[in-house]
Formats: structure tokens, sequence, C-alpha cells
């Protein structure tokens, strides 16, 4: 299969949960992942996803006592994603499709720039009003994400896929 840098950063991105390097971020590379996740398609063009990157040293260590996953306590940087639960022209909700295709913009963006992460999603629900209020967030938007951001200290881990054949067909499902 011919592949190209595109294809590369797909097929390369894995979750990363291990420490990061003792990098700095900088401000243009910070500011590339937020654009790339703005430039995510949404919902009637409802753009129902905003972000916060924090670098500064004491509110992310403020962050890391109140989400403490082990990866976030190195990560030089860390963005927040929010959500506001926009309808759109036909009365549908897909904010959550919205804020998908941020984040995984943001993870390709990462990627391709020499970051690694994780989408911490699940494990930020039980922090997520607190973090929301830390950041000053408006009342109508929902924490829903945070997204380490640096350079990976350790080994990449690959979980397995399920085959191509077990998920993926043509002109039929299951054929
Ligand atoms: C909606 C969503 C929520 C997730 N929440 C978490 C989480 O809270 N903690 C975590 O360690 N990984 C989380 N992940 C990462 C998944 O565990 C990971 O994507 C999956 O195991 C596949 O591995 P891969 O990203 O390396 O392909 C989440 C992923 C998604 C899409």
């Amino acid at each position: 299969m011919e592949r190209n840098q595109t294809l590369n950063t797909i097929f390369d991105r894995a979750s990363y949960r291990g420490r990061y390097k003792d990098e700095p971020v900088p401000r243009e590379d910070m500011k590339l992942i937020l654009k790339a996740g703005l430039a995510a398609p949404s919902g009637c063009n409802r753009q129902t996803t905003s972000l916060v990157a924090v670098d500064e040293p004491a509110l992310l260590e403020e962050i890391r006592r109140i989400f403490p996953k082990p990866s976030c306590q190195t990560a030089p940087a860390l963005i927040l994603v929010f959500t506001q639960k926009i309808a759109s022209i036909d009365g549908r909700f897909y904010h959550v499709q919205d804020y998908g295709a941020a984040i995984e913009n943001m993870l390709l963006a990462m990627k391709s720039l020499g970051y690694d992460t994780c989408w911490y999603e699940g494990n930020v629900r039980s922090c997520a009003n607190e973090l929301a209020a830390l950041m000053g967030a408006p009342e109508e938007t929902e924490l829903v994400c945070v997204l380490p951001v640096g350079k990976a200290a350790e080994e990449l881990h690959r979980v397995s896929k399920k085959a191509f054949e077990e998920r993926a067909w043509f002109n039929g499902y299951g054929r």
C-alpha cells in the first residue's frame, strides 16, 4: 500500500500514557494543535467545541492535583476540551461528534509534530466540574476531555486491533 505523510501519521498514532520529557512545548506548536482541533468538521457548522491550553506551571500543578493521572504529572502542557450542547438546524445534537472530530484532529496534529498524547475522557468524568471551575468556564459548557502534550520519554505500547475482515467490507455487511 502506498502511504503518504497523512496516512503514516494516522497509522503511527497510539495512546501514550507514560512519562514525558522535561521539555516545554513551544507556543507555535500549541497553537497549531489547537487550530487543527478547531478546523474539524461540526454538525451544521455549529462549532460547539472550545479549547483551553495550559502551559503555566502553577496552573498545571493545580490541574495535576485535581486530575492525578500519571502521564499528566509530567506533561509540560495540557489541552482541556469543552463542549456546548447546541441544537443543529434539524433540532438534533451533534456536539459529541463535533468534539470527537476535534480531538482526533488534535491527536493527529500532535503526532505529526512529534508529540504523543492520550484521549482522557472516561477518567475525567469525576473531576470535570472541578477542572471547569478552575478554568473559569461558562455554565453552559462541559469539560469532556484532557489531552497531555509533550515528547514521550518511554516506549509507545500498541494495542491490537481486530482484523480488517471483522470490521470492514465491500458491498454488504459481513461479506
Ligand atoms: C471516547 C474515548 C474516551 C477515552 N477515555 C480514556 C480514558 O479516560 N483513559 C485512558 O487511559 N484512555 C482513554 N481513551 C483511550 C482509549 O483507551 C484508546 O484509544 C484505546 O484503548 C485504543 O488504543 P489506541 O488509542 O492506542 O489506538 C479514550 C478513548 C476514547 C475514544
